[in-house]
């Protein structure tokens, strides 16, 4: 008798299991497919919402219909079903090449499904179209793309387009423009990725329950750092915060209110931008960014600080080494703001940008890849930023693919 007890619990468990199952299952679908449809629909969609601000609507409608959209693969080699890694970024006027190998590092080490969000000029939509389906087949199965016109959600577009620069305050949008979408990475595009996505990806669930955003510290070393020597409004923490590398839950920026020093009241954050330039925009100087440093002085509690190697610039080497997590663990991800993956004045960030851009996928990676990148920063060594060079092959060393190094080099 106990045992059929027992074995009857059982039986209940496990049926109550599948069912868990199948339920996450079709909400694991549903995730993945609504956006597209719901997007590329908007313009029929709009009567369905309330008063929130409205992406550009026929005009974005028209554009993202027929973009590559292959389905990215919905499940792991384990058969688990995963939600796709969400990757936006902006890309304006010369930015198309370096939008695109940083695209191609992503996909050079991640083994996750990615949707990449690309917001561009309308004269580069069809040159970055092009490129990104004419990578091979097995690599396009690992993700899927939108390219979105540079907008500024409808209402209020006059006011908001003649406040900001578009392109460069795009991200700032994200929440109020790719509505469907729960979470997402923001990159510049003078980022490579050195470690797989899903890395910092996996970062989401560090957060607690307060927090909507990750960044890194704009500085390691405050006698050299710019915001607690020059800025002329507040900013986060003790050296502000750099939004280069960007992790937002864009789910609770739409939900949250945000403290500010303009109301007592908290605004939510398509309220806020507007009267937060209109406060401060004779007193910054990195535009959005400012702004963004601005909301996170008054709403600590809402943003986790990730450590520099997720966002490595040269001001963590050029005056020596100031990055503990890089010399820790190498250097995660690449970020050559100030023009350095294009000038001399950088060697070995732009040995690192070259090497991505000549790497044709389908090549060997250690010896199209790595060997030549390494001869690169071979040259570099008289640079402080050389000098630490293996920081940036460590990590790289660590990703599938280059691990084969080793055992080809001793053959
Ligand atoms: C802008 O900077 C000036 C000069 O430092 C300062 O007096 C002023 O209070 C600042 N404005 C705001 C809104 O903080
Ligand atoms: C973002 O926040 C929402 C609401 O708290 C949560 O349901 C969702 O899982 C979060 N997304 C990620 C990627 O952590
Ligand atoms: C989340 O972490 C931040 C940073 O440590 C902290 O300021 C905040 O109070 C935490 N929120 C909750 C709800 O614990
Ligand atoms: C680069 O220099 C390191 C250290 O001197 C050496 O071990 C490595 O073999 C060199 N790499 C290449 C490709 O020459
Ligand atoms: C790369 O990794 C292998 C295996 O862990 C290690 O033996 C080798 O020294 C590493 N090379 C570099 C340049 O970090």
């Amino acid at each position: 008798m106990r045992r059929y007890v027992r074995a009857l619990v059982l039986c209940t468990v496990l049926v109550l299991l599948s069912v868990l199952y199948v339920l996450s299952e079709l909400h694991a679908n549903r995730a993945n497919t609504t956006p597209l449809l719901r997007f590329s629909s908007s313009s029929h969609t709009n009567k369905n919402n309330d008063n929130r601000p409205q992406t550009k609507p026929p005009h974005t409608a028209d554009r993202s219909r027929g973009d590559g959209r292959n389905a990215a693969p919905k499940a792991d080699s384990a058969g688990r079903r995963e939600e796709a890694i969400h990757l936006a970024v902006v890309a304006c006027g010369t930015r198309q090449d370096e939008a695109v190998s940083l695209l191609k590092s992503a996909v050079i080490l991640s083994n996750r499904a990615m949707r990449f969000h690309l917001f561009a000029e309308d004269q580069l939509h069809s040159s970055i179209k092009a490129v990104l389906d004419s990578w091979p087949a097995s690599v396009r199965q690992k993700f899927s793309y939108t390219v979105y016109p540079v907008s500024f959600p409808s209402q209020d577009q006059s006011e908001w387009s003649k406040l900001f620069k578009p392109c460069a305050s795009q991200r700032l949008f994200l929440p109020m423009i790719l509505k469907e979408v729960d979470s997402l990475l923001y990159v510049d595009t003078d980022v490579l990725f050195l470690r797989p996505v899903e890395l910092l990806w996996d970062l989401f669930m560090q957060f607690n329950s307060s927090q909507l955003a990750a960044m890194a510290p704009e500085h390691e070393e405050p006698r050299i750092a710019w915001y607690n020597r020059f800025a002329r409004h507040p900013y986060y923490g003790q050296t502000g915060i750099n939004s280069g590398v960007m992790l937002m839950n864009l789910t609770r920026m739409r939900r949250a209110h945000f403290k500010n020093d303009m109301t007592t009241v908290g605004l939510r954050w398509e309220e806020l931008l507007v009267p937060l330039l209109n406060k401060y925009k004779l007193n910054i100087t990195w535009g959005d960014q400012d702004l963004i440093n601005i909301i996170f002085h008054h709403n600590p509690e809402k943003l986790l600080v990730f450590p520099c190697h997720w966002n490595y610039r040269p001001d963590h080497c050029i005056y020596g080494s100031n990055c503990i997590h890089a010399e820790q663990e190498g250097v995660f991800v690449l970020h050559g703001n100030r023009g350095v993956f294009h000038t001399e004045k950088q060697p070995a960030f732009k040995a690192v940008y070259d090497s991505v851009r000549e790497y044709s996928f389908g090549e060997d990676l250690v010896t199209s890849f790595w060997l030549p990148l390494e001869d690169k920063l071979n040259e570099t060594t008289h640079t402080y930023c050389g000098k630490i060079s293996h920081l940036f092959t460590r990590a790289l060393n660590q990703s599938a693919g280059f691990t084969l190094r080793t055992t080809l080099l001793n053959d």
